[in-house]
């Protein structure tokens, strides 16, 4: 239907049967926002956690998550000046994102080359903004440095394995072993089965006792501790999820709330004595920054114009199959980046 477009609906918490595809109204582009028709758009954690009622930052149900869409420029609000109708961008919407069709503050678009393709693009703000925080911005990470990349067949961890081989880093992860081979071809040097193996124990093991130089950590619980455990002096740990705290479609919640009742507390004293450094990320507190996070995200897309990054798209569900998608992720299928497509 002309003018009305479709959206994935979260109605009320619950699993994932609960998304539904609603109509509404297209949105106009009001003074400075860029009207965009979406070809696809990113599914983050998060967004599993909004629908469980478990993340606190989500907007409150009933309503429509995702942080990330790529598509086409389809109409200009006033002001906009720096880009043009027919344009290929990705955007980053925070919320609202599965819809066919978005309106965007200008300095949360950026424009795309031809040489990457939508789905590709959908894949990018997310993943690639909060690896370049973790290893680039804050975690400066060095040719010859050791990272343990946790769930480093996910999203965020596929991003951060390229970035780290960018970086000339000896890369450690952590993935269910059914993932350890698309790893070792996407160049993680050493993969660890956390599920049947204790992870501190392998990263003691693998490195002689030294420890590695930055671990990033979004499983939480039992798992922070243990990271930090496994920094050499000068070692850097980045906190940004707690994937724990989620249930998987077969687990209870009371078993995942275990897990965030055993979170550490970082004290100032053994942090100077064993100089060490924690640090905590998270993306969707830094949307006063658009215009820093735009411009990391311009590096980020010249990255993958010369061919140094290829984001990692595992499947593309249409709208109608978003509970099929939802579930996919929580139940750790996923190898890379999973998506909506408006169908
Ligand atoms: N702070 C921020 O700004 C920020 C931004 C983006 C993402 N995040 C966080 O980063 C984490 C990864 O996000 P993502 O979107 O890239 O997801 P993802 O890693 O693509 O998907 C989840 C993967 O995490 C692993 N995992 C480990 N423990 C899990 C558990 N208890 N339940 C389910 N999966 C578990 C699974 O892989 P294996 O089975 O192979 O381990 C699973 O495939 C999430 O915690 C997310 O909230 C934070």
């Amino acid at each position: 239907m002309l003018g009305a477009m479709r959206q994935v609906w979260i109605p009320r918490k619950g699993s994932p049967d609960v998304l539904e595809v609603r109509e509404a109204p297209d949105p106009t582009a009001r003074a400075g926002d860029v009207l965009i028709r979406v070809s696809a758009c990113g599914i983050n954690f998060a967004d599993i956690l909004a629908r469980m009622g478990l993340y606190p930052d989500a907007p409150r149900l009933p309503a429509v998550v995702g942080y990330e869409i790529s598509g086409v420029v389809e109409g200009l609000g006033r002001g906009v000046t720096g880009l043009g109708i027919g344009q290929r961008v990705i955007g980053m919407t925070r919320f609202g994102g599965y819809s066919d069709v978005v309106a965007v503050p200008e300095v949360q678009v950026i424009p795309i080359s031809d040489a990457i393709s939508f789905e590709k693009a959908a894949a990018v703000p997310v993943n690639y903004l909060t690896a370049w925080l973790m290893l680039i911005k804050l975690g400066n990470l060095a040719e010859g440095e050791r990272i343990l990349i946790h769930a480093a067949g996910g999203g965020v961890g596929q991003a951060a394995v390229q970035l780290a081989r960018w970086r000339g880093a000896e890369i450690y992860g952590t993935a269910s072993p059914d993932k350890h081979e698309r790893l070792r071809e996407a160049g993680v040097d050493h993969c660890i089965d956390y599920r049947s193996n204790d992870f501190e124990e392998e990263i003691a093991r693998l490195t002689d006792g030294q420890g590695v130089h930055l671990v990033i950590d979004a499983v939480g619980g039992t798992s922070f501790k243990k990271s930090y455990r496994s920094l050499t002096p000068m070692g850097r740990l980045f906190l940004f999820g707690i994937s724990s705290f989620a249930p998987s479609t077969s687990r209870s919640i009371i078993t995942a709330l275990r897990g965030f009742l055993s979170l550490p507390t970082f004290k100032p004293i053994p942090l100077m004595n064993e100089n060490r450094g924690v640090f905590g990320v998270n993306l969707g507190h830094l949307w006063n920054l658009a215009d820093q996070l735009s411009s990391m995200l311009g590096e980020v897309c010249g990255l993958i114009d010369q061919g140094v990054l290829d984001p990692v798209v595992d499947t593309a569900f249409p709208f109608t199959r978003a509970a099929e998608a939802h579930a996919f992720i929580q139940d750790r299928k996923n190898f890379g980046k999973v998506l909506l497509t408006p169908d």
